[in-house]
């Protein structure tokens, strides 16, 4: 079964370290042409920005030439036809699949029956292992390095994938956690069971003010509205937390807000002019890391 990437879990620590080592030349000289004559499968069944984007680019930068769907209206899925028989079909046609689904576990359906590897685009509120890379490069890049840093994650750590990537990845790097969030929207016990494991330090707290002097990196996310089962539970949580410019004359002088995006209200744009606001370049990096882990799967870097 070739190499695929459905879960951050998938690499190691010295993996992970790697794909930013590259991804940092790949910023130095992003015209690289040496997968001309690949072909790459972009498949989104769920809105994307940034990650189809930053993908489609990436590849078109290595050279290499896309094709796929921004979502599956036009699809034969419409017909009834099953996702393991689209990435059978798929398999045949290029040599990677990259692929974002609501349904968590679907990258890991596709990985099993796919010929080609598979890169897990986002599936459902499970995992997002390529923003994690990319979360992981912009940390290094604005503090220098991944080792013991105060990282405090706020907002929907519930349904976040992004958050349960994260929290999986920086366990490498002795972090020290703080998780905010409302009641109705906590981590998942089995991220706390895998910290305590590994004797990571954490706290839970439901007041953005209370981890904001002391933290390295302030990761924002969106309140997931996608993911929840009743609108009226989402209408409870949905303005918990926003952060405005005002809240952040105690912080660290180096402490950085970064955020998958796309955002909503939970950061105010007075935020965006601050030396703290690092998330549009934070996604920026993106293209990089991804051509980065293209490249490495498929056996160039
Ligand atoms: N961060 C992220 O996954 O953004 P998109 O949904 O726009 O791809």
């Amino acid at each position: 079964m070739p190499k695929s990437l459905i879960s951050i879990q998938d690499f190691t620590k010295e993996e992970m370290l790697h794909i930013l080592d590259v991804a940092r030349e790949f910023e130095d000289n992003r015209e690289q042409n040496f997968l001309t004559g690949k072909v790459i499968a972009c498949l989104f069944f769920e809105p994307s920005t940034r990650t189809r984007l930053s993908f489609e680019a990436a590849v078109n930068r290595l050279g290499a030439r896309v094709i796929g769907f921004p979502d599956n209206r036009n699809t034969s899925q419409t017909k009834g036809e099953t996702l393991e028989d689209t990435i059978r079909i798929v398999s045949n046609y290029v040599d990677m699949i990259v692929m974002r689904h609501p349904m968590a576990g679907a990258a890991d359906i596709a990985a099993s029956v796919a010929t080609v590897p598979v890169i897990n685009a986002g599936d459902g509120a499970n995992q997002h292992p390529t923003q994690t890379l990319l979360d992981l490069y912009a940390i290094r890049k604005t503090q220098g390095h991944l080792e013991r840093l105060n990282v405090n994650l706020v907002g929907d750590l519930k349904y976040g994938r992004a958050v349960h990537s994260l929290v999986d990845a920086l366990s490498f790097f002795n972090p020290r956690f703080m998780f905010t969030s409302p009641q109705e929207l906590t981590i998942p016990r089995k991220y706390l069971e895998m910290l305590d494991i590994k004797g990571i330090p954490y706290c839970e707290t439901e007041h953005i003010e209370d981890g904001l002097s002391d933290c390295d990196i302030l990761y924002m996310t969106r309140v997931q509205q996608e993911r929840f089962p009743d609108v009226e539970e989402y209408e409870k949580v949905k303005d918990v937390y926003r952060l405005e410019a005002s809240m952040l004359d105690n912080v660290k002088p180096g402490m950085k807000i970064l955020h998958p995006l796309p955002r909503v209200n939970e950061i105010a744009t007075d935020v965006d002019s601050t030396p703290y606001a690092y998330y549009f370049q934070q996604a920026g990096g993106g293209m990089y890391v991804r051509m980065a882990i293209i490249s490495y799967l498929l056996g160039y870097r």
